[in-house]
C-alpha cells in the first residue's frame, strides 16, 4: 500500500466521514465524461468563459500592459478550446508572444499542439508535459514577462486552505510584474447552479460513479455500481456545491489488491467534490491574502463567471 492513489483512496474510505479526492475523477473515461458535462447546455461555465475569452480578448491583452515579446503559460491546458480565441486574436494582430501550454497528459498536449499548428501556423508554441511548479520555476528565469492562465474555474475545486496554498505557490514561482488570469465561477441564482450539477441527463452522476469503476479496476475492488447513487447540494450562503456518492444499502466492498474490506451503512455518503462559487469580494480577499493585486474582472454578459486578472 505504497502509492499515493491507494493511500488516498483507503484514507478516504476509512475516515469517519468518507470522502474521495475529485482529482481522481480524471482517468481517460472520466476525462471523456467531463467533456460531455462541458457540452451540456446546463453546464454554463464553459460557455460563459468562452464568451469572455472570445469577446474580450482585446481588453484582456491591453490590460496586461506588457512589453513585447511575452509568454502566455497555461496551467492545465487540456484541449485548449477556451484559449483558442485569445490565441487567435494575438496571432491575427501579429503580437509577438510565446504560448506555453502545460498539462500532465501527454496525449492532451499532443492533440492540442497538432490542432494549433494546423489552425494557427504562425503561433510560437512551446508545449510542456509535467508538474506545473517544476515548469513554472523555469519560467521565472525567462527574460520576458509572463501571463499565467488558470482557467475553467478549477480553483473552485480546492478547499479554502488548499486554494490559498496553491495561489501562494503560483506567486512564489512568478516574477514581479507577471500576471495571472484566473477563472472563478460566481454566486448566482441557486437554481441555475443546481441544474448544472444535479443534471437531469445523469452525466454528472456517471462522472462520480466512474470513480468507483476506477477503484474496481485499479485496486481489484468489487463495488457494485448499481448499489450506489449520486447526490449534490448547493448552499447559496457559503457558495459550496458539494457532491456525494450514496450507498443504497448496507454493504461491504473488498479491495482485493490490498485485501481491505470497506463497510457502508444504508444511505452512507462519500463526499467526492467541492465546486465553490465565489462573490467578487471573496475573490479580492483571496488575491490579497496571496499578495496579488486585482487589476480587472472580465465578466460574461450574464455575470455568471469572471476571469480575474491579478498582478504580482
Ligand atoms: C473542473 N471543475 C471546475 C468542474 C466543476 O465545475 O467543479 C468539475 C465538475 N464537477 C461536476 N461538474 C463539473
Amino acid at each position: 500500500m505504497t502509492d499515493t492513489f491507494t493511500k488516498d483512496i483507503v484514507d478516504g474510505l476509512t475516515a469517519k466521514d468518507k470522502h474521495l479526492p475529485s482529482k481522481y475523477f480524471y482517468d481517460d473515461n472520466g476525462s471523456r465524461i467531463f467533456q460531455e458535462i462541458m457540452n451540456m447546455p446546463e453546464y454554463y461555465p464553459t460557455n460563459a468563459e468562452f464568451e469572455i475569452l472570445s469577446m474580450q480578448s482585446k481588453q484582456i491583452i491591453e490590460a496586461l500592459k506588457f512589453s513585447r515579446p511575452f509568454n502566455i503559460v497555461e496551467l492545465g491546458a487540456g484541449d485548449g478550446f477556451k484559449t483558442f480565441k485569445l490565441l487567435e486574436y494575438l496571432v491575427n494582430n501579429e503580437v509577438d508572444f510565446h504560448y506555453v501550454p502545460i498539462d500532465i497528459s501527454q496525449e492532451a498536449i499532443d492533440i492540442l499542439t497538432r490542432r494549433l499548428k494546423e489552425k494557427l501556423p504562425a503561433l510560437k508554441i512551446d508545449p510542456k508535459v509535467g508538474d506545473y511548479f517544476e515548469i513554472l520555476k523555469d519560467n521565472r528565469q525567462s527574460d520576458y514577462p509572463s501571463l499565467l492562465l488558470f482557467l475553467g474555474g478549477n480553483i473552485g475545486n480546492y478547499l479554502e486552505h488548499k486554494a490559498k496554498e496553491l495561489l501562494a505557490l503560483f506567486h512564489k514561482n512568478m516574477k514581479r510584474g507577471d500576471k495571472l488570469l484566473i477563472g472563478f465561477d460566481l454566486k448566482k441564482n441557486p437554481i441555475i447552479i443546481h441544474n448544472a450539477y444535479y443534471d437531469k441527463h445523469g452525466i454528472t452522476k456517471r462522472f462520480n460513479l466512474n470513480l468507483l469503476v476506477r477503484i474496481n479496476r485499479t485496486l481489484d475492488a468489487d463495488f457494485k455500481i448499481d448499489d450506489f447513487d449520486f447526490y449534490c447540494h448547493y448552499n447559496p450562503i457559503t457558495g459550496d456545491v458539494k457532491s456525494y456518492i450514496v450507498s443504497l444499502r448496507k454493504q461491504t466492498v473488498h479491495l482485493k489488491a490490498i485485501d481491505k474490506y470497506i463497510h457502508f451503512d444504508h444511505d452512507e455518503l462519500i463526499w467526492t467534490e467541492l465546486s465553490k462559487k465565489y462573490a467578487l469580494e471573496e475573490i479580492n480577499d483571496l488575491a490579497e491574502h496571496a499578495k496579488f493585486k486585482v487589476e480587472n474582472n472580465f465578466l460574461d454578459c450574464k455575470h455568471y463567471f469572471t476571469d480575474s486578472l491579478w498582478q504580482k
